[in-house]
C-alpha cells in the first residue's frame, strides 16, 4: 500500500539524509554560498538539517529507488511527479528544509530557489499528503516546543530563514506557518504547548514583514486573536528588514530587541488603520474613527470592547462617546 505512512515518514527521513549529503558535494557549492551569505556557517545548516537538492531530473527518485521505495510511494510523499516521461524529482537545484512535526519526524520539505532567475517560485513546498497537512505544521516546533511551555512564548516568524536566525540569535522560541497563512489549526496547535490554565495567559509575538503579505497576515491572525487565549503583539523589524535580514544587518542582539519591541496586536492593527489619516484635522480624526470603529466592534469578548473602546479614543484623542456612537453605527 503506497500511502502507508510509516513508509512515507521513511522515504522523507532518507531524502533528508541523501539532501544532506548533497549539500557537501561539489555540485552545491552556490547553496553553500547562499546559506553563507545568509550568515548561516556549516553547524547552522546541520543544526536545522538543511540539504541541497541537485540539478537533474531523477537523482533523489533513483536513489530512493535504489533503496526499496516505490515510484508510487515516492509520488504520494511530494518528493517525485509523474510527468509523460515517467518519474522526476520535485525539488531540483534548490535548498532544502526539513520541515518535521513536533515529534521531530521529517514530514515534508520547503525548498528555495538559488537565482532570481531560476524557473518556478521562490519557495517550494512539500504538496499535501497522507503525513504533511501544511494547515497543521509549524516550522521548528520540534527545536522550539520546550522553551515554549517554559517560557509561555511563542515567536511567530514567516519564513524558514527566519526561524533559522532567530534561534541562533537565542530566540529558540521562534517558529514558522510553511508557506500558508496562520490559521485556526495552528491556534490549536499553540494552545495545546502554551497551556490554556487560567494561571496566566502565555504570549504570542507575531512579525510579520513589513510588505503588503506581512501586513495582509496581521490582519488574519487578529481577526482570528480571540481564539488564542493568550495575549498577542506584534513586532515589526525597522527599514523593511524580516528577522534574517535583521540579524544578517545588525546582528544577534537587534532580534533579540525586535522581540522585546513589541505591541499589543490591537494596538498594531489600529495604527495601521490610523497612519491613512491626518489626525491633526478633525475631518482625519472622523474618518479614521470610522474606519477603527468596525475593529473594535468585532471584537468578540465583550468583556474586553470597554478597554479598547478607551484606547483607541485615547489614541485618536477623541472623546469615549465618540468612539462608542462610531462603534454602534459601524455594527
Ligand atoms: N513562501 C512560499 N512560496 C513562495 C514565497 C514564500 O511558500 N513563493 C513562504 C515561505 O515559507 C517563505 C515565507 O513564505 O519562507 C515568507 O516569504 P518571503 O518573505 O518572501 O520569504 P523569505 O523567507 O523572506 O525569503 P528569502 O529566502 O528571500 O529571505
Ligand atoms: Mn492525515
Ligand atoms: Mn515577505
Ligand atoms: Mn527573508
Ligand atoms: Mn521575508
Amino acid at each position: 500500500d503506497h500511502t502507508n505512512r510509516a513508509r512515507l515518514l521513511a522515504a522523507n527521513e532518507a531524502a533528508r539524509e541523501w539532501f544532506i549529503e548533497q549539500l557537501m558535494t561539489e555540485g552545491a557549492d552556490a547553496g553553500r554560498r547562499f546559506l553563507g551569505e545568509r550568515g548561516f556557517d556549516a553547524a547552522a545548516a546541520e543544526r536545522f538539517g538543511v540539504g541541497y537538492a541537485p540539478q537533474g531530473w531523477d537523482n533523489l527518485g533513483k536513489h530512493l529507488r535504489t533503496r526499496g521505495f516505490t515510484t508510487e510511494e515516492l509520488s504520494t510523499a511530494g518528493l517525485t511527479s509523474q510527468g509523460d516521461r515517467g518519474s522526476y524529482d520535485r525539488f531540483r537545484g534548490r535548498l532544502v528544509w526539513p520541515i518535521r512535526d513536533q515529534t521531530g519526524q521529517t514530514v515534508g520539505f520547503g525548498a528555495r530557489r538559488l537565482f532570481d532567475d531560476d524557473k518556478g517560485p521562490k519557495y517550494l513546498n512539500t504538496p499535501e499528503t497522507p503525513v504533511y497537512h501544511k494547515s497543521q505544521v509549524l516550522y521548528g516546533l520540534d527545536l522550539a516546543k520546550r522553551d515554549i511551555s517554559r517560557s509561555r512564548q511563542v515567536v511567530v516568524v514567516e519564513g524558514y530563514t527566519d526561524v533559522m536566525a532567530c534561534h541562533l540569535a537565542g530566540v529558540t522560541t521562534a517558529v514558522a506557518t510553511c508557506g500558508t497563512a496562520f490559521g485556526v489549526d495552528h491556534i490549536k496547535i499553540m494552545r495545546r504547548i502554551l497551556g490554556d490554565d487560567t494561571a496566566g495567559l502565555g504570549e504570542v509575538v507575531f512579525t510579520f514583514d513589513p510588505d503588503a503579505a506581512g501586513q495582509k497576515a496581521a490582519l488574519r491572525a487578529f481577526s482570528e486573536e480571540q481564539r488564542f487565549a493568550a495575549q498577542t503583539y506584534v513586532a515589526v523589524a525597522p527599514d523593511g528588514l524580516d528577522p534574517c535580514d535583521l540579524r544578517l544587518n545588525r546582528g544577534d542582539d537587534a532580534v533579540r530587541r525586535l522581540v522585546k519591541s513589541k505591541k499589543p496586536m490591537f494596538e498594531f492593527v489600529i495604527r495601521q488603520k490610523l497612519s491613512n489619516y491626518d489626525l491633526n484635522t478633525v475631518e482625519g480624526r472622523v474618518a479614521a474613527l470610522r474606519e477603527a470603529a468596525p475593529v473594535v466592534a468585532d471584537i468578540r469578548d465583550p468583556a474586553l470592547r470597554p478597554g479598547y473602546t478607551r484606547e483607541l479614543a485615547g489614541m485618536l484623542g477623541v472623546e469615549i462617546g465618540d468612539v462608542e456612537r462610531a462603534i454602534q453605527a459601524s455594527s
